[in-house]
């Protein structure tokens, strides 16, 4: 949801935080703002808007302050508005604060501020946090900046990263932490903390995630950790893997274009990652998988549920078929927000998988640690720990919270829509499912093999499509330049395809569109038909092609404008489509990975046609830190 950014050191602050804000702009931008300490006074710049509008206010002031804070919002609670815009101050301007979560107590907060006397300047929750220290420093004997942010961040309920600075404390930015995600970067003489890494890897790349409960006090000299309850932590910078060049555009118009073509490549990490070797060249004792999970996790499984929301839940959906219909382990996918208020009773056989590109998702992450305290109820630690992450992330909240974690090596994405991670996520369930059928000896060695050979021609197939259908597309996402409505149908490994062709398209064209299983068109959506309504179907041979091809005819009926995604050279497809976008030939069950980048590049295409802000869609954020 909301960035924070802050700085301290020996540089002018005001440069290092608007850099940050731009890095981290996918997570918020409906508002922006920056405080800085300069001449003994807070000085407080706030924009409704992007970043585009603060960076006009600010443009041409030379703040020469060394410590600040930043934030680009995403609205929980008040209009997006330059009065809600963060940071907010307490009623004598003295102390600055910006904050990423939900105060889910802040109403009782703020009736008792103002019976004593205080006045707000905002509709937001976060207002009550400068208030409150300005109170708390007023009464504390030895004033203590640190110690007041404590004493506040105890009465705080909800999920919230803040960080605070005060101009009666020109040298110290405070940072606390409960279930919203922020990361403490270390320079020389110089701290910076942040709600995401890309904000921090321009500067340095050894960094801190503070975790839950956990308080920093960052001065030019060093940083002091401590627990909400007061205790000094020792803890120790791990070095970041990345370099400034990913989180920067290298050439393409868009983040979500680059990151479309980066694609291929991510397969190929993950085949890398995953597969070494081949089964038949094996004896039966010896995998060539090596996802890198304790064997007791994935022993005797009886059920496996998958947590996740948006694409992820997709990738799940796709997870699904394969753990099912390869490794024979009945499978269940849920939406994260549901399922932790109406969980599925527990079984000790069963794994939970948690699956998100950010690892940061509030719903994700509260069903997962749901999970945790009922297994706990088990007395045998293998059983207890039954619970996986998939994320590209692995440093994340979810890394912390999972014992047991599959890197997806799509790195970081920045393009608010998913794409690279949804087939990262769905390479790792090829990987996850190919080890459980192994182990449980549901297909020959010769079988898994010729999967394998199938996925390791995959990259290739890929670029394929990327090569020979972008131009294509750019063209034929002129003809939806007035279109209202778009319906995507897939039945099998495709229908996810079909959902997730549809969610791409809404999320960032703002065009209403539904993805179906083809086979359920005719139980009610038919009747939304009609030449205004286009119909991308995905039909490539194998189990439910024919079947595809009939449900795309029902379509042709009602004059509905028929696109297929489809292999080249197909013609019954060719004879049943109005518009064909070919992929390589490929076996069904590996399709996924190709089928879904037409979908990603013909909502590009279209979103991009309509003059939209394709890597930063309206009302989205890139990371969901709030239920
Ligand atoms: C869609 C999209 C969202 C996310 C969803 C879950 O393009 O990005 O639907 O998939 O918010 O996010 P993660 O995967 O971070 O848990």
């Amino acid at each position: 949801m909301c960035g924070i950014v802050g700085y301290i050191g020996t540089q002018a602050a005001s440069g290092i935080l608007l850099e940050g804000l731009r890095k981290l702009e996918y997570r918020g931008y409906d508002s922006a703002g920056i405080a800085t300490v300069l001449e003994g006074e807070i000085h407080c710049v706030r924009a409704k808007g992007k970043l585009i509008n603060l960076e006009e206010k600010l443009a041409g002031e030379d703040n020469p302050a060394r410590i600040g804070i930043a934030h680009t919002r995403w609205a929980t609670h008040g209009k997006p508005e330059e009065y809600n815009a963060h940071p907010h101050m307490d009623t004598d301007q003295r102390i600055a604060v910006i904050q990423n979560g939900i105060i889910e107590n802040y109403r009782e907060l703020r009736e008792a501020l103002k019976s004593r006397g205080c006045e707000f300047r905002s509709d937001t929750d976060t207002e009550v946090i400068p208030h409150l220290i300005a109170e708390q420093l007023a009464t504390l004997e030895d004033s203590s900046l640190l110690e007041a942010v404590r004493l506040v961040v105890n009465q705080l309920h909800g999920a919230f990263a803040i960080a605070v600075i005060s101009a009666d404390y020109p040298d110290e930015l405070i940072v606390a932490r409960q279930q919203a995600p922020v990361v403490l970067g270390f320079g020389q003489g110089e701290f910076y903390c942040a709600s995401d890494t890309p904000a921090l890897v321009p500067y340095t790349r050894a960094v801190l995630p503070l975790e839950n409960g956990e308080i920093a006090r960052m001065t030019p000299l060093g940083v002091e950790i401590y627990s909400f309850d007061g205790h000094r932590l020792k803890k120790t910078p791990r070095t970041l893997n990345w370099n400034p060049v990913m989180v920067e555009k290298q050439g393409f118009k868009h983040f979500m274009l680059k990151e479309i073509y980066e694609q291929p490549g991510v397969v190929r990490a993950c085949l890398e990652a995953y597969f070494d070797g081949e089964w038949a060249a094996t004896d039966a004792n010896k995998s060539p998988i090596h996802l890198g999970l304790a064997p007791e996790l994935l022993a005797d499984l009886q059920h496996i549920q998958i947590v996740a929301c948006g694409t992820s839940w997709h990738a799940g959906l796709v997870g699904k078929y394969l753990l099912e219909q390869l490794a024979g382990v009945p499978t269940t996918v849920h939406y994260a927000s549901e399922f932790r208020y109406a969980p599925a009773p527990i079984t000790p056989n069963t794994l939970t998988i948690g699956v998100t590109q950010s690892g940061e998702t509030a719903d994700t992450l509260a069903a997962l640690e749901m999970e945790k305290k009922r297994r706990s109820s088990f007395t045998q630690p293998e059983l207890q720990s039954r619970l996986l992450g998939i994320t590209n992330r692995p440093e994340s909240s979810l890394g912390d919270l999972v014992p047991n974690i599959i890197d997806t090596h799509a790195g970081i994405e920045i393009g608010v829509a998913a794409t690279k991670t949804f087939v990262a996520q769905v390479m790792a369930f090829y990987g996850l499912a190919l080890d459980l059928t192994d182990r449980r000896q549901a297909k020959s060695p010769e079988q898994l093999e010729e999967i394998l050979v199938g996925l390791r021609q995959l990259p290739a197939q890929m670029e394929v499509v990327l090569e020979s259908q972008e131009r294509y597309i750019e063209e034929l996402a002129h003809d939806f330049a007035e279109t209202q409505d778009f319906i995507f149908l897939g039945r099998g490994i495709n229908f996810p395809i079909a959902l997730e062709g549809a969610l791409k398209l809404k999320e960032i064209s703002y065009i209403h569109a539904e993805g179906y299983p083809a086979g359920e068109m005719k139980h009610g959506p038919i009747a939304l038909l009609d030449a205004k309504v286009p119909v991308v179907a995905i039909a490539m041979p194998g189990a439910v092609y024919e079947k595809v091809l009939s449900n795309a005819q029902e379509a042709r009926a009602r004059d509905a404008r028929l696109i297929g995604v489809t292999p080249m050279d197909e013609q019954e497809a060719a004879d049943t489509f109005d518009t064909l976008i070919p992929v390589p030939h490929v076996d069904e069950l590996l399709s996924p990975i190709l089928t879904v980048i037409p979908l990603q590049l013909l909502a590009y295409h279209i979103a991009a046609r309509r003059g939209l802000d394709v890597d930063q869609p309206r009302n989205l954020a890139k990371s969901v830190t709030v239920e």
